[in-house]
C-alpha cells in the first residue's frame, strides 16, 4: 500500500503541495488530474523517492520510498522517454533490471516488446522510432523491471490524440494482466477518467487534493467507452470540480 500522510513539499518559501493525504491500495489504478503547476509532478516524485518531503511522510509497503526505489520496486515512465539513444529498444528494456541488480530476462523483454506492438523493432535505436513507439519502449522497460508500483507522469503528453487513446487502452489491459499498482498523472480530464479506477482531482496554490472520484466504467475498458453516456457524465463531473475550485 502507498500511504501519504500530511505530505507537504516547499521550495524555498513556495509551497508546491500542502497536507496531502492519500491511500493507494495494491493493484489499484489511480489517476491524478489537475492544472499545470498544481504540484502533480512534485507529488509523484515524492511518492517515488525523488523528492524529499518538507513535512509529513510517504510509505510504500511500510518503507521509505527511497528504499522501495533502490530495491527496484518502483518503475517510472515520464513525459520525456529517457531512453538511452545509443542502445537498442531491447537493450533499453533490459538495462534497468541490470542497474537494479536484477537478472535480465531477455525472453520476457522480447515478450513485452511484442505485447506493446514492437515486434521487429527490438534492434532499432530510439531515433528510429516514433514518439508513440518510444513511449511503448519506456513502458515495456518499466514493466520489465518487475516493479509492483508504476508511477507515470504525463507519459502520453507529447503524443497525438489517436496514439494516446490506443496506448491508454493498452495500459489498461497491461494493468489487468500484470496486476500492477499504477499512479498516473495527467492534465487531461478524459484521460484521467478513461484510465482510472479512481481519479484524484488537485487544485493549486498550494497544490492539494480537492476531491476524489470512484470511476464507474466497465472493466475491461476500450476506446468504445468514450462514446458512452456514463463516461461523458463522469468527465463533466470532474471538470465541474476543477472549475469550481477556481471560482
Ligand atoms: N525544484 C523546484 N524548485 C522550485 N520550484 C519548483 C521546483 N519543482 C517544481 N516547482 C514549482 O512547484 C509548482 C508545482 O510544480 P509541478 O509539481 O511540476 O506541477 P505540475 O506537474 O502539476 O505541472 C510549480 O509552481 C513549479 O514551478
Ligand atoms: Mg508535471
Amino acid at each position: 500500500m502507498i500511504e501519504l500522510d500530511d505530505l507537504t513539499v516547499t521550495f524555498d518559501d513556495f509551497t508546491a503541495i500542502a497536507d496531502v493525504d492519500l491511500r493507494i491500495e495494491p493493484e489499484e489504478f489511480v489517476t491524478i488530474v489537475g492544472p499545470s503547476g498544481c504540484g502533480k509532478t512534485t507529488l509523484l516524485r515524492a511518492v517515488g523517492g525523488l523528492q524529499e518531503p518538507t513535512a509529513g511522510r510517504v510509505r510504500i509497503d511500510d518503507r521509505v520510498p527511497a528504499a522501495a526505489q533502490e530495491a527496484g520496486d518502483i518503475g517510472f515512465v515520464f513525459q520525456q522517454h529517457t531512453l538511452f539513444p545509443w542502445k537498442s529498444a531491447l537493450e533499453n528494456v533490459v538495462f534497468l533490471r541490470t542497474m537494479a541488480d536484477k537478472s535480465p530476462k531477455r525472453e520476457k523483454a522480447h515478450a513485452l516488446l511484442r505485447s506493446m506492438g514492437l515486434d521487429g523493432f527490438e534492434e532499432a535505436r530510439p531515433s528510429q522510432l516514433s514518439g508513440g513507439m518510444k513511449q511503448r519502449v519506456a513502458i515495456a522497460r518499466a514493466l520489465h523491471l518487475g516493479a509492483d508500483v508504476l508511477l507515470m507522469d504525463e507519459p502520453f503528453g507529447e503524443l497525438d490524440e489517436i496514439t494516446r487513446d490506443e496506448l491508454g487502452a493498452e495500459i489498461r489491459s497491461l494493468w489487468r494482466q500484470e496486476r500492477k499498482t499504477i499512479v498516473f498523472v495527467t492534465h487531461s480530464v478524459p484521460e484521467a477518467v478513461f484510465l482510472g479506477e479512481r481519479c484524484v482531482v488537485m487544485r493549486d496554490q498550494p497544490g492539494r487534493i480537492e476531491a476524489t472520484f470512484d470511476i464507474d466504467l466497465p472493466t475491461p475498458r476500450d476506446t468504445d467507452v468514450f462514446g458512452s453516456r456514463a463516461f461523458q457524465e463522469q468527465v463533466a463531473a470532474v471538470r465541474q470540480t476543477l472549475h469550481e475550485s477556481y471560482e
